[in-house]
């Protein structure tokens, strides 16, 4: 995918959106910049084919040629996500259904429902047309499918030609009826079928809707986005041999099974939108932290889709649309800190980014997105990303393996029948999810999130969150890694078998029920306020908030059980072997209970404080403060770092030992040659030869740093 040696850098630029004579200019500057790749094209159907069959090329040929005369390298996209007037009108049942019915209308992007036929024969035709032409340029390095599948809740329709194919998919699935009238437990409440046509997409009922025929419905869409995908991966591997194809992922979009969507791309990308994803995707966080976190996104929010997608083909990823500036979409939209754009860059490769590319050349002058930013202002003038990008040095970024010894598992399946009876407001299957990743990241660990399915030899500890469905291969699969790892279980384990309904001899069913030495006894919904207490056999008691469920003992022994309450004296946390169960939601009691399993599987352990974050790859060590503020450690107050704008490069050449807990700023040099100009790489050899202390005494680091504040003099 790449023949660096270190992290390399693109743009997202948008040739047709500017007139020609911008184009070399940019080509120029985008090369002068340090950039190595451009992506275009992917919502220019229009201009491609203004009308059908009828192909203009010419612009699209120049734009290549122009960014290639620089010696950048194209990333070129089919460009599905956005069907021409011409053609939605000529075809309108191309247009997708939303749940109340409505059809979706032309004029904005992603109006196309992935089952149409019609729409499938023009997505090959377009495929086709494209890597015809530009397939074996020379320039062109790679593709990206399409252009985020499932933004703006698009990777179901529940009408048209996505109603039609369900019955036969469904068919295809069960055989019979009976078969699927006893898996989704159709019995209850009559909603038996007698024909396969009776059956629609699970919306608009009365009530609730059946947990089983909507995780079929969600399985169903999900593999109509994988072979919409796999028709143009066919055409692109034919046309254009010896390029690489991938796809840009969004943030928590959970449409479909990414490991499914991913598994025939080269590898996977993903747009990086820190601020935007603070903002509109963590509902279930508190206004504090997002307050706190506004101008630069919250670090595990942002690490955890890097490992996320990184853990899709178990392969380094692009992040292939990197926030740069403001964006447009979230409900507030600040400024990003000064130095957040470097912070973002190294934190992606440190979680896997072989290239950050970035989203996009020059802010729009037309259209959805004039409020959002790009690298260069509407104006052309440099932006404030500009200058970070800028300032970044390359080579202080190794490209090479991250070092995880701890798996964390996960599984579409399990969300959505987690998320379809979330069962108490206050908590969702990414939320919890969440909850581990970040213990996990706040004990100093690097993560590699897998599928529950896949190769989990070599992890020393494996944490399980949320793996709601459980099947018994899953359960003999979790039952070998618990020979050499430690396993941790979240609540709602096992509380679904793979049609959704329950097990039968109750959750989590006999598999699991064997390995954790537990059955589960009652789960407890909680409101806000409503708090139980979880105590272990020493140390203050935790509050478990959202959720409580407590388990029979079967061979485990109780680690902690609940205070006073309907479950007051159950096992709240269980140990069997390598083996805990944790089933009260409290960050606190998940973090000591990682904390203990940790120690156990001897991995070391090194808590951190409130927005540092340490994660290694390549044998370098990145560390990194996310909060705004100045932090306090063991008695020390540590100043608020200076902005990196007020820096000078001189300055963070100089000799004195330091430790900055600046924004983007995070080790500089410590006894002699580590030093790198973005100053967020360290060696952890050479940091070890200078100080004679290991890598992970981050808390001497830190206090190292604090004591001698002159280390910022200038030379
Ligand atoms: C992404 C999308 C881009 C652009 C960007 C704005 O989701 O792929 O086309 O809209 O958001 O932040």
């Amino acid at each position: 995918m790449t023949k660096s040696s270190h992290l390399e850098l693109g743009v997202c630029d948008y040739p047709e959106h500017v007139p020609q004579d911008r184009w070399a200019v940019y080509a120029q500057q985008q090369k002068a910049l340090g950039l190595t790749y451009v992506r275009i094209a992917e919502f220019a159907w229009a201009l491609m084919e203004p009308a059908e069959g009828q192909y203009d090329w010419a612009w699209l040929d120049q734009a290549i040629e122009t960014i290639a005369a620089e010696g950048l390298q194209v990333v070129l996209c089919t460009p599905t996500a956005t069907p021409p007037a011409w053609l939605i009108r000529q075809h309108p049942e191309i247009l997708p259904v939303d749940r109340e019915g409505r059809v979706r209308e032309f004029g904005s992007r992603r109006h196309y429902d992935f089952a149409s036929p019609v729409f499938r024969a023009h997505s090959r035709r377009i495929t086709r047309a494209m890597a015809e032409r530009y397939g074996q340029h020379p320039a062109v390095i790679g593709w990206q499918t399409d252009n985020e599948f499932g933004c703006h809740d698009t990777a179901r329709s529940w009408g048209g030609a996505s109603a039609a194919g369900f019955p036969a998919w469904l068919e295809q699935r069960y055989g019979t009826l009976e078969r699927l009238n006893e898996a989704w437990g159709n019995v209850f409440w009559s909603m038996d079928y007698q024909e396969w046509n009776q059956i629609r997409p699970p919306t608009l009922t009365v009530t609730e809707i059946n947990p089983s025929h909507l995780l079929d419905f969600y399985r169903y869409a999900s593999n109509t986005v994988q072979s919409f995908q796999e028709e143009q991966l066919e055409v692109l591997r034919e046309l254009s041999p010896g390029r690489w194809v991938t796809h840009n992922f969004m943030i928590f979009e959970s449409g479909f099974d990414h490991y499914k969507v991913a598994a025939q791309l080269d590898f996977a990308s993903w747009d990086n939108y820190p601020t935007g994803m603070l903002e509109f995707f963590s509902g279930w966080m508190p206004e504090e932290t997002k307050l706190h976190y506004a101008r630069t996104g919250h670090p595990d929010l942002v690490s955890f889709q890097h490992d996320l997608y990184r853990g899709l083909l178990k392969r380094p990823i692009w992040v292939m649309e990197q926030q740069c500036g403001q964006v447009n979409w979230a409900p507030y939209n600040p400024l990003p800190a000064d130095g957040a754009v470097q912070l973002w860059t190294a934190q992606a490769w440190a979680h896997g980014a072989d290239v950050v590319s970035y989203f996009r050349w020059r802010a729009a002058t037309m259209a959805q997105e004039v409020m959002h930013s790009g690298l260069l202002r509407h104006d052309e003038t440099p932006d404030r990303g500009y200058t970070e990008v800028q300032a970044l040095s390359l080579d202080a970024f190794p490209l090479g393996d991250i070092p995880a010894r701890v798996a964390l598992l996960h599984d579409y399946e399990s969300l959505w029948l987690y998320d379809v009876q979330r069962h108490a407001a206050g908590l969702s299957y990414w939320a919890q999810v969440m909850a581990y990743y970040s213990a996990l990241r706040r004990l100093g660990q690097d993560v590699d999130i897998l599928h529950p399915d896949s190769d989990l030899s070599g992890y020393a500890v494996i944490v399980a969150p949320a793996l709601t469905v459980m099947t018994p291969e899953r359960a003999a699969h979790l039952e070998q890694a618990a020979e050499h790892a430690q396993l941790v279980f979240g609540p709602r384990s096992g509380y679904r078998t793979v049609s959704g309904r329950t097990p039968e001899d109750g959750q989590p069913g006999a598999a699991l029920a064997r390995l954790q030495g537990v059955r589960l006894l009652n789960f407890d919904s909680l409101r806000p306020g409503l708090e139980v207490p979880v105590a272990g056999e020493d140390g203050a008691p935790f509050l478990a908030s959202s959720w409580a469920e407590s388990y029979r003992l079967e061979g485990a022994q109780a680690r902690y059980r609940y205070g006073p309450g309907p479950q007051a004296g159950q096992a709240a946390v269980t140990e069997q072997g390598a083996v805990t169960v944790i089933g009260a939601h409290s960050d606190g009691l998940i973090q000591a209970v990682l904390q203990a399993v940790l120690q156990r599987a001897g991995v070391p352990v090194e808590p951190l404080p409130e927005g540092v974050r340490v994660s290694r790859r390549a044998g370098r060590t990145l560390l990194q403060n996310w909060s705004q503020t100045e932090v306090h450690l063991e008695g020390t107050v540590l100043p608020p770092p200076p902005s990196p704008y007020a820096e000078d490069k001189m300055r963070l050449h100089a000799g004195a030992s330091r430790f900055s807990l600046g924004m983007n700023v995070s080790a500089v040099r410590i006894g002699t040659g580590w030093f790198t100009r973005d100053a967020s790489v360290y060696q952890e050899s050479d940091l070890d030869q200078a100080t004679h202390l290991a890598v992970t005494s981050l808390k001497w680091l830190l206090v190292g740093w604090a004591s001698s504040p002159h280390s910022w003099a200038t030379r």
